[in-house]
């Protein structure tokens, strides 16, 4: 197990194989078997595999190609739906239409999410995490015909990987690990952590591309910048409030 989480790849490009149902299913067992809060699984899968719903998943998802080559997209969803039905069946009051709630569905949707993910790389297939499904929540609820109290979290494009990307890099331990208690961080400590980043080909080669002089320009003019974040904060603020989480 500790080679297949050593050996993730992000795969972007995939066969034409698909998926067969056994093997799916094997996968979609693993996330189940994830912890999950209080044992109530608040979360749901959406499994698409249909070309039509895919291509619609795929406008939702900026485009991006692997939505429509993956044979199988899942989409993990936050989901107090079914625990709040089965609470009123039961003669119990709900009382999961909060922040805290979503957030405890959230995680527990992504813990399932990377369970699936170690189960599929275990079986030779490969993924990669969508975060655009947060982006666009609004049009996936609208796709998947998602119920109040649910909300979709992340996405796993699956399918057998037609590429063989090198590892990405990582900061190294001691730049994400403290002993004890949190130590904050020197500017010598910055320097050293993100050297290797900072500094290697491919960093070299965005800056020249991008005619920027720093890394850390690159996320905050180009991949990940105030505008956007404030446009898709509060466009998922309002979704997840319009979806039930709002008291
Ligand atoms: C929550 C999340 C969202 C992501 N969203 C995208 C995405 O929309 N498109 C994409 O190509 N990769 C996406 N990724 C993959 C990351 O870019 C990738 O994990 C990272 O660059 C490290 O590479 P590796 O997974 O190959 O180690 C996402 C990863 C995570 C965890």
């Amino acid at each position: 197990m500790t080679d297949i989480i050593l050996n993730h790849k992000s795969i972007r490009k995939y066969k034409d194989d698909p998926v067969a149902q056994p093997l799916l299913t094997g996968i979609l067992t693993a996330a189940s078997r994830a912890s999950t809060t209080g044992n109530m699984q608040v979360y749901s899968i959406v499994v698409t595999t249909d070309k039509t719903i895919k291509e619609k998943l795929w406008e939702a998802h900026f485009k991006q190609n692997m939505v429509l080559k993956a044979p199988v997209i899942l989409t993990f969803c936050a989901d107090f739906n079914r625990f709040n039905k089965w609470c009123r069946q039961r003669k119990a009051v709900p009382g999961y239409d909060n922040f805290l709630s979503f957030f405890t569905a959230a995680i527990d949707a992504l813990l399932a999410a990377q369970n699936a993910a170690l189960a599929a790389e275990a079986q030779g297939l490969g993924i990669c995490y969508l975060g655009t499904t947060t982006y666009n929540a609004d049009l996936i609820i609208d796709i998947l015909e998602l119920p109040s109290g649910v909300v979709p979290v992340t996405t796993l494009t699956l399918g057998y990987p037609d590429e063989t990307p090198e590892p990405a890099d990582r900061l190294p331990l001691e730049g994400i690990v403290h002993a004890e208690k949190y130590r904050d961080y020197t500017p010598e400590d910055i320097d050293r952590i993100y050297r290797e980043k900072d500094t290697s080909p491919l960093t070299r080669k965005l800056l020249q591309e991008n005619n920027l002089e720093t890394l850390a320009q690159i996320f905050t003019q180009k991949r990940y910048t105030k505008k956007d974040n404030e446009l898709f904060s509060g466009k998922l603020l309002d979704v997840i409030s319009k979806q039930g989480f709002g008291g």
